[in-house]
């Protein structure tokens, strides 16, 4: 079935200058590029997208880590994209992300405060269709 994802390249991706080199492993895979904006997130869309976080321990350094500069906010389309982009990502912790995924293969433990790993994705199709609505509300 065809659908749609939210994908964040995050501030520490976007400072690194691999934008670019997401965007290039999303369209190699196949998938479509719908919209690609550059934002900073504020704290209030931060505390919608990061809704199921709120109040754990690690929520206050989430926040503060991507709201420190702009993310690359990326709908993509495409057959089962949303399964099909977690796997490209890999593993959320870095360290032990398989090599040949975006976090495997271009993260790494940074900080001790909160994981820093290059990308979001959207992990099933109520998650993206919200974040779709929070990140584009002109394309939901
Ligand atoms: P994401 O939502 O960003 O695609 O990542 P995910 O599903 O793989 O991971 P999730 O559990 O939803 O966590 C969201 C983001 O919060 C940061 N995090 N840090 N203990 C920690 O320091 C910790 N735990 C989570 C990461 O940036 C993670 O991607
Ligand atoms: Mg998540």
């Amino acid at each position: 079935m065809t659908e749609r994802t939210l994908i964040l390249v995050k501030p520490d991706g976007v400072k690194r200058g691999l934008s670019g080199e997401v965007l290039r492993r999303i369209e190699a895979k196949g998938y479509s590029l719908v919209a690609v904006e550059m934002r900073t997130a504020t704290e209030e869309l931060l505390a919608k997208h990061y809704e199921e976080h709120i109040g754990k321990p690690f929520y206050e350094s989430l926040v503060e880590f991507m709201s420190s500069g702009p993310s690359l906010a990326v709908v993509a389309e495409g057959e089962r994209v949303i399964e099909g982009f977690r796997s490209l990502a890999g593993a959320t912790d870095p360290t032990v992300a398989a090599p040949g995924t975006i976090r495997g293969d271009l993260a790494r433990q940074w900080s001790t405060k909160v994981i820093q790993n290059i990308v979001h994705g959207s992990d099933s199709p109520e998650s993206a269709a919200r974040e779709i609505a929070i990140w584009f509300p002109g394309l939901a």
